[in-house]
């Protein structure tokens, strides 16, 4: 049943168009295909893919299986290295802490971790909850384009390190790492390297044994898959423990009822992604670019945070100076939804934008657009003059 206020959205997008939606980053619709697939498998087909005995639990456990395979085919691994997790929080967790305490288990004590100032809140809170077990741990800067040098990489290594982790692309400013001579360093010192690539996977190609990555993690509804799946994928027979304990399923590193029909739609969504993964990226850029030069016309003085050269095609993110930032997204929300960065950081002015070096006020008045697969050319166009709009006023142009 509808409530109110979901009432009211739909009215005033069949009515006007109006919010824009620029939020594709926070996360995606489930696309209907997706939901296709998954259909059969919460009613006629809702057995449990445990029970080996039962003719329906045979059948879920089959489908589940070609599941895996087929998002492993995707990233050209064997299946066995997925994890199904709830999400990437879930999987950050699980790499990230998993690894670390089966390490210091190994060795005796614990050693030290390096990251990126920039993570999601989802790979820094299990870092500094590791702070607490006894680990080291450094959050080195990137520069001001958000990218982190191999340079900079090399001079934070210590004699105990063993572990770093760097995300694939960054969700508040979209930029991609250069994760390639990030892991040749860490390699060359025997580090194993994490990569939370939830805003990456199904966006842009993952060469996960290329780039010689050992985990990384990924997430359904990124990719107008089902919210509440998502996967670590890592090389076999490294050294983890798991966070919770329980039936055994996922090679015993994550228990718990398989939850059948999101592992479904989290396959039919990430193979519908990779089908069409050239045509969205092209779209999504020339959109994006377009964006950019349409608010730089109106406003020159705005400032995009982040590499526009290593970005993802959907994400735009710029500061606008000298309006108020709760203003600013007062008066955009009836028109435009958008967000100020991360959807997880609950009001506080972003840590992406500050580690970059951006001030309190600064990082308060600027807007992550991300783009989805529905934003046309007449979105970009309405939200451009909406932004405009609303900054001159709030500017008393
Ligand atoms: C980079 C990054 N990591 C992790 C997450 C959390 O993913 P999930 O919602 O699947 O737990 C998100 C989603 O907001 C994200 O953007």
């Amino acid at each position: 049943m509808e409530n109110n206020a979901m009432k009211q959205v739909h009215l005033q997008r069949s009515n006007n168009n109006y919010p824009l939606l620029f939020d594709y980053q926070s996360t995606t619709p489930c696309s209907q295909e997706v939901l296709e697939a998954m259909a059969p498998y919460w009613n006629e087909l809702w057995a449990n893919a445990s029970s080996r005995q039962s003719r329906f639990g045979l059948m879920a456990s089959a489908a589940v299986t070609l599941a895996r395979e087929q998002i492993a085919s995707l990233l050209n691994v064997v299946p066995e290295r997925l994890i199904f997790t709830s999400g990437a929080t879930e999987a950050n967790n699980l790499a990230l802490l998993g690894h670390a305490r089966a390490m210091a288990a190994d060795k005796g004590s614990p050693g030290h971790i390096i990251t990126l100032a920039t993570e999601h809140h989802a790979v820094l809170d299990p870092l500094r909850q590791l702070i607490r077990e006894g680990f080291r741990l450094t959050e080195l800067y990137p520069g001001p384009d958000g990218l982190l040098s191999k340079d900079q990489l090399v001079e934070a290594f210590e004699e105990d390190t063993f572990l770093a982790s760097f995300m694939f692309a960054n969700n508040e400013i979209g930029v991609i790492q250069p994760l390639a001579e990030l892991v040749e360093a860490c390699k060359e010192k025997e580090v194993l390297v994490h990569s939370d690539a939830a805003q990456a996977f199904g966006h842009i190609p993952i060469e996960v044994d290329k780039l010689g990555l050992d985990f990384i993690s990924i997430s359904s509804h990124k990719l107008y898959g089902p919210k509440g799946i998502g996967s670590l994928v890592m090389r076999s027979e490294l050294p983890i423990l798991p966070l919770h304990w329980g039936g055994g399923q996922e090679q015993n590193l994550r228990p718990g009822t398989i939850p059948v029909p999101l592992i479904i739609g989290f396959a039919k969504a990430a193979e519908l992604a990779f089908r069409d993964l050239n045509i969205h990226q092209e779209k999504l850029g020339l959109l994006r670019d377009q964006l950019l030069i349409d608010l730089r016309q109106k406003i020159p003085d705005i400032i995009v945070n982040g590499s526009m050269e290593n970005r993802l095609p959907h994400n735009l993110n710029i500061t606008i100076l000298g309006v108020s930032g709760s203003r600013l997204f007062r008066e955009l929300r009836p028109f435009i939804s958008c967000s100020s960065g991360s959807a997880c950081s609950a009001g506080k002015p972003s840590h992406v934008l500050l580690a970059l070096g951006r001030t309190v006020k600064e990082a308060d008045s600027s807007i992550r657009l991300s783009l989805g697969r529905d934003t046309s050319i007449e979105d970009i166009k309405k939200a451009t003059s909406v932004i405009d709009n609303v900054v001159s006023r709030l500017r008393g142009d």
